[in-house]
């Protein structure tokens, strides 16, 4: 294996910044962080009076950043606001965005055509931008679809063709037009020339080092550049030359073997990404052959991309960014660092995975728009390595560099060139040794441009599977989730040092003690488990979203469903800011640039046939939802 020496703090006194001593004194403080052995596991009854009085004297001081009266958890089938807001639904699954299209009809045998002329299902990661004062466009992913809801015989029968195709347009990104009325609230303009639907079947191009490849060849595409669609589009990022970026997630649910074809031996960089013939659930091989892993095992390498899309053009080719590396991508966080570069962090969404940091090559010129367009095709890719004395749970980190050559990447080692190196980007990260996480989810940049936070949402495998505990991921069995947050070294994020520490321990401290009651700014109050959605606002409030347990027994008691929270980055003050109806995720926000709307997803309200009946009530069925969440005095929201 290559041999970075992990960099110990001691040896780096330059690294000991003002600004890490100054944020982490006022962040985490560690709550018996004696860290993820087994006797911090312990759990406490409720009604200990010693753990309730922890709680108590450990809620933070009250912040000034935090404005709004925080809601307290629910396991009701609504969306609850802070008193003085209020929440209204902008658009619903099936709603119609393109000409023609039909309204929503909730028997579940409308056609793959009308669904392709409707909203997606199961809206994730969303980018507002503007066209006017009163009039903008929305760009959503929609991340998948559940075939209890979308089918009447609830998936329970094999698909037909037209099903198949209906299932591939649920998925995908929708961008449509919304226009502020006089009473300030937004609507959908469902008819116009804008809106657009991008499906698993739009054709798309691939660019960057791995257009072309030998790996991305397909009978369809004999010059491997030119895939069709995008799928399990998680979350987002948009960049500051107008265009959206949707990240591919879980794509290796949808390539299959058909149950009479002998099972297909993979090699093990394509199990790494959990391909496997027995993935058969959504069923696409019936009747899209591209699916078919026995036929055209190619066809994979060709997904798990951030896919670049002008949503102001209807007719543009969406671009997938393979300079960016190939994974489970979550979102992409992107800024411009003060160098001029354009630098994007990634997390790649599965236990034990990785953080990833791409740097472009080319400066952003905030002075022609049009020059920065091919930015994210050419640049380096990196990968996160934490380092800690034992028993921390703040420390220093580097970014390793991937680049084929370098590192130890190398043809005898199993890279051919860079274009192998960024399909098979989890093996270039093992490689070099980067630490395993706790499933980074969002990654979000902090407006002053200092600090990164990213969810690490849980990972029950921590402690086995080769995942150490320690450092960034300091519990065994981690069911609750942290946020890691760091500081480039001098406010640069292309140096490849960093400061780090916990901003957030998710936990709960009426049933635990130790490391499972959370860091001293989880109560009683605020309790959650499973951050995942993360984003700033103008202002520096930090935004959580949560994707998690919605038991609200044994270990998750007194979390209740699925929840959105504001944090103050400077107090380390989190306070519940919304909650989502019954079996819901709440995932995706999008500001409105004053400030004063947020828009708010509710992804699969009622998910396996749990009684949701959300948003409409009565005993419809339940759809994922962007509500739209504004103050009755027209206030900046959270403020
Ligand atoms: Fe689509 Fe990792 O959430
Ligand atoms: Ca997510
Ligand atoms: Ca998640
Ligand atoms: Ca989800």
């Amino acid at each position: 294996m290559n041999q970075h020496p992990h960099i110990d703090p001691e040896d780096h006194p330059e690294l000991e910044h003002t600004d890490f001593d100054r944020l982490t004194a006022k962040g985490v403080s560690r709550r018996s962080f004696l860290l993820g052995s087994a006797g911090a596991m312990g759990l406490f009854l409720a009604a200990n009076p010693l753990t309730q009085a922890v709680a108590a004297v450990t809620r933070p001081m009250s912040s000034p950043l935090l404005g709004f009266k925080a809601v307290p958890a629910s396991t009701a089938d609504t969306f609850v606001v802070p008193e003085g807001y209020v929440a209204k639904p902008l658009i619903a699954w099936g709603d119609p965005i393109l000409k023609g299209a039909p309204a929503f009809d909730e028997s579940g045998t409308q056609n793959a055509n009308a669904q392709a002329g409707q909203f997606g299902d199961n809206t994730d990661g969303m980018s507002f931008f503007p066209l006017t004062e009163d009039r903008a466009l929305l760009a959503v992913n929609n991340e998948y679809t559940n075939y209890e809801y979308l089918f009447a015989h609830q998936g329970k029968q094999a698909l037909n063709a037209d099903e198949v195709q209906k299932s591939q347009a649920a998925h995908g990104v929708s961008i449509f037009e919304i226009r502020r009325n006089a009473q300030g609230e937004w609507q959908v303009a469902s008819a116009s020339d804008h809106n657009r639907r991008i499906t698993a079947y739009t054709p798309m191009e691939l660019t960057g080092p791995a257009a072309g490849h030998s790996l991305m060849r397909t009978a369809h595409d004999p010059e491997g550049k030119y895939p069709l669609g995008t799928f399990n589009n998680c979350a987002n990022g948009q960049t500051p030359w107008g265009t959206y970026l949707t990240c591919e997630e879980n794509f290796h649910k949808y390539f299959a073997a058909p149950e009479d074809a002998p099972d297909v031996e993979l090699p093990a960089r394509d199990k790494r990404y959990g391909l496997k013939s027995g993935n058969r659930d959504f069923q696409w091989y019936r009747h899209d052959e591209r699916f078919d892993l026995s036929k055209h095992p190619n066809e994979p390498h060709r997904f798990g991309w951030v896919v670049e899309i002008d949503p102001m053009d209807p007719t543009s080719t969406p671009k997938k960014r393979t300079a960016l590396g190939r994974f489970k991508h979550e979102n992409a966080a992107l800024t411009i660092d003060p160098s001029g570069h354009v630098v994007v962090y990634l997390g790649d969404d599965e236990r034990g995975e990785h953080l990833y940091k791409f740097v472009s090559k080319g400066l952003y010129n905030a002075d022609d728009q049009k020059a920065n367009r091919d930015l994210l095709e050419d640049g380096t890719l990196y990968v996160a390595r934490f380092s800690a004395k034992d028993g921390e749970t703040k420390g220093l980190g580097e970014w390793i560099e991937l680049t084929h050559g370098k590192n130890g990447l190398t043809a005898e080692n199993g890279f051919a060139d860079q274009a192998e190196v960024l399909i098979f980007a989890r093996e270039a990260a093992t490689r070099v040794e980067a630490t395993t996480m706790d499933r980074p989810e969002w990654v979000a940049v902090h407006p002053n441009n200092k600090a990164v936070f990213c969810t690490l949402t849980n990972n029950k495998n921590r402690g086995q599977d080769g995942q150490p505990v320690g450092g960034p991921n300091p519990r065994a069995k981690n069911n609750y989730g942290q946020i890691v947050r760091w500081w480039p070294h001098e406010g640069s994020h292309v140096d490849n040092r960093f400061s780090w520490d916990l901003f957030a321990v998710a936990g709960n401290p009426t049933t635990a003690k130790g490391l499972y009651a959370g860091s001293d700014n989880i109560n009683a109050e605020n309790m959650f488990n499973s951050p995942d959605g993360l984003g700033f606002d103008d202002a520096g409030r930090l935004w959580i979203q949560t994707d998690g347990k919605y038991s609200n027994a044994g270990e998750y008691a007194g979390m209740g469903n699925n929840q959105m929270l504001c944090a103050d980055p400077e107090s380390g003050e989190i306070r519940r800011f919304a909650t989502g109806p019954v079996a819901c995720e709440i995932t995706g926000l999008a500001f409105s640039p004053d400030q004063r709307t947020v828009f708010i997803g509710v992804q699969h309200p009622g998910e396996d046939l749990a009684p949701s009946h959300f948003p409409a009530g009565g005993t419809s069925k339940p759809r994922s939802t962007i509500m739209m969440v504004q103050r009755k005095d027209g206030g900046i929201i959270g403020s």
